[in-house]
């Protein structure tokens, strides 16, 4: 082995240091000073030094994160401090009785002092830092018995290898949490999904599934982060006399601690922290499933004690359970308003999320395949936030025996027309079209929507019945209907007939967007009716449109172009626009591309504030059909600005920009338009 010249030597310890600093400056302050390809330099310098010297090589060197090689199993720890769990609060009931606990063991009447915090929901780990050194990390296990992760704990950027700083014990053992954050999650299963391996159902077992790897390589490539929420053994006395004295002296040892924690007084401290909170969930980059509250004294801490395996100066106040584990009665296939063929699941009802569930989507035939679900499996239901209910994932050790593999129906089940699944394409169809009165259903649902015709009062109900009773098969049915016709359906008063001919006969006036939209020509959205209703600024051009002059127009792509082509070749759908046009469907006529004839033509116009007689999208394509272009933001190219009630900071904007500002009554006034009968 070559002799170490000194300058080497001292050389890689500087960068030893220096990349030590920067990675705890980058992973756990998010701060860095260097750019990532200064640090990759010095990396790079230092890998070159050890190559050159193995003998400079040190466990904690930065380029040692992924150590040795595979090992060969995972040999067992003993917690010297057993690790605990912690008691559950569901309710404020719950917490109420537990912060009366922690007053009476105080011996006072004043409120006491918690540490809040978030409850990460990952994988306890514990720790151990011998001399500043990592030494070893290991699983909760049973909390008596964990499992040596140490090879693979080492691969996580916001791990510290060494502890920096002066006065720490020689046994330090910190323990916290390792969590994937969400966005890291759902790219692995991403790439999972890319090559045919299965996926995890969540990010907990995703982060539980790669410390549990023997590979170091493996986990090393999974997005891990760490959050410390205590210690176990501390050879030398408490780092602080509170909780929160403790987390801040782990801080400045270069441990992550996470930002939320933060000292609270009383029941209703604790009580508001939680609402603050769960109103932050959703933004949070990884799963929390609840806060934990703390005795933050830690004499007082000593006099409380335990209870069984959980200390009694601590609660987890949980939020409603994001997944639950249901199983599928039935698995059922729907017919969209295009044909498509969805798999349903149904479920025994469960309550998740703050909703009960009894449907889940499976979405097509490969993700049913991919997920494997079955009818009589236990399935992980999840519902975080307003999302849709899915499944997650199901679990195979519960699968009852017998069960059957599904199977994409060769005819559908509502029209029995043939079902037809193109080559390459995830959808399979029907191929019944207007034949199908689901998809009549469907269609006409998607025609009378809000933001296509937005027909108020005409739900799925009302669908159902006209469609099953034969009194409308296609849009323009809707216009003919009369008061007697409505008269015998389920439901329907008088009053709310009335209503609902109002409603369908105020339709007629609409925008050409909101009709190019609603007549739901596949890959058709909002987006490309307005670019087509831009383009061609009115139905005629339309109609001998071919694909190639389509695709001139920004956003419309050689698919979309044959959708709106084909669209208007067939004979029946011309029909269909025929009729409607027949039914007294108009709207204003506006300038096409290059045009520049409506009162708005050549405005920037943005909307602010509260309007009184329009909704902010109904504004929107009244400026569209003026000619005007709608901006989100004031800026120098504004060149009106539309001030509703309480408008705020747009409007003083405006007014420091010198840019017109129009009430809403004159704003109705400069967008009047010639309708499209003129
Ligand atoms: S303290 C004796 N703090 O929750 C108290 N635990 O059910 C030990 N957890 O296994 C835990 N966030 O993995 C504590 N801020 C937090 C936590 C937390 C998540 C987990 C931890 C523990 C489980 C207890």
């Amino acid at each position: 082995m070559p002799a170490v010249p000194d300058s080497a030597r001292t050389r890689a310890q500087r960068l030893r240091q220096e990349l030590h600093q920067h990675g705890h400056r980058y992973h756990v302050l998010d701060d860095p000073v260097i750019s990532d390809g200064e640090y990759d330099r010095l990396f790079q310098e230092l890998a070159d030094l050890e190559a050159l010297y193995p003998s400079l090589v040190v466990p904690e060197s930065p380029t040692q994160r992924v150590g040795g090689g595979p090992v060969a199993g995972f040999a067992e720890v003993r917690h010297s401090v057993p690790m605990l769990s912690l008691e559950n609060a569901f309710t404020n009931d719950d917490v109420s009785g537990f912060v009366k606990r922690a007053m009476e063991r105080a011996g006072g009447e004043s409120p006491i002092e918690f540490s809040a915090e978030p409850k990460l929901d990952g994988v306890a780990i514990s720790i151990l830092y011998e001399k500043g050194l990592l030494k070893q990390a290991a699983t909760r296990g049973d909390g008596s018995v964990g499992e040596d992760v140490t090879h693979n704990v080492r691969t996580i950027p916001t791990v510290p290898l060494r502890i920096d700083g002066r006065g720490f014990p020689d046994r330090l053992e910190v323990r916290g949490e390792i969590c994937m954050p969400r966005a890291g999650f759902v790219e692995l299963n991403r790439r999972a999904a890319e090559s045919g391996e299965k996926s995890f159902v969540n990010p907990r077992n995703a982060a539980a599934g790669s410390l549990r790897q023997l590979d170091p390589r493996i986990t090393a490539k999974r997005p891990l982060e760490i959050f410390i929420y205590g210690v176990g053994e501390v050879s030398r006395g408490p780092l602080a006399a509170t909780h929160i004295g403790v987390l801040e002296s782990l801080r400045k040892l270069g441990f992550r601690v996470n930002p939320l924690v933060e000292a609270v007084n009383g029941l209703e401290g604790c009580l508001a922290y939680f609402g603050k909170v769960a109103r932050l969930r959703e933004e949070l980059p990884y799963d929390i499933d609840g806060v934990v509250y703390k005795v933050n004294d830690l004499a007082l801490q000593g006099r409380m004690g335990f209870i069984a395996r959980a200390p009694r100066w601590a609660v987890a106040h949980k939020f409603p359970a994001e997944e639950q584990i249901t199983t599928v009665e039935a698995i059922e296939f729907q017919v969209g308003r295009t044909g498509a063929i969805t798999p349903v699941a149904r479920l025994a009802p469960v309550f998740v999320g703050g909703v009960t569930v009894s449907n889940a989507t499976l979405h097509n035939m490969d993700e049913l395949h991919r997920k494997d679900v079955r009818v009589g499996d236990a399935v992980i239901i999840r519902r975080a936030g307003d999302v849709i209910p899915e499944i997650a994932g199901i679990i195979r050790e519960r699968r009852p025996p017998g069960t059957r593999v599904v199977k994409l129906p060769s005819r559908c089940p509502v029209c029995n027309s043939p079902v037809v699944k193109e080559e390459g394409e995830a959808v399979a169809r029907c191929s019944g079209g207007v034949v199908c009165s689901a998809q009549r259903k469907e269609y006409l649902r998607h025609f009378a929507s809000r933001r296509a015709m937005d027909i108020e009062g005409l739900g799925e109900k009302l669908i159902e019945q006209l469609v099953d009773k034969e009194m409308v098969s296609s849009p323009a049915d809707l216009y003919a209907l009369s008061p007697t016709d409505l008269a015998g359906l389920d439901r329907m008063g008088e009053k709310s007939a009335e209503n609902l001919l109002a409603a369908i006969a105020a339709s007629r006036s609409t925008t050409l967007p909101r009709f190019l939209y609603a007549l739901g020509i596949r890959d058709v959205g909002e987006a490309t009716a307005l670019a087509l209703s831009g383009h061609f600024g009115d139905i005629d051009g339309l109609h001998g449109a071919g694909e190639e002059a389509l695709q001139e127009i920004p956003d419309v792509g050689p698919v979309v172009a044959a959708r709106v082509a084909e669209f208007f070749r067939n004979p029946h759908n011309r029909q269909v626009v025929k009729n409607l046009l027949a039914a007294g469907i108009t709207w204003p006529r506006q300038a096409a591309a290059g045009e520049s004839d409506g009162p708005l033509a050549g405005e920037t116009v943005v909307v602010t504030g509260t309007l009184t007689g329009l909704s902010r999208d109904e504004a929107h394509d009244r400026i569209r059909a003026a000619g005007g272009k709608v901006a989100s933001s004031v800026s120098k190219n504004t060149t009106i600005l539309v001030a509703g009630e309480s408008a705020g900071s747009k409007l003083k904007k405006a007014r420091d920009l010198n840019i017109a500002i129009l009430s809403e009554e004159e704003f109705l006034k400069r967008s009047r338009l010639r309708s499209a009968e003129e």
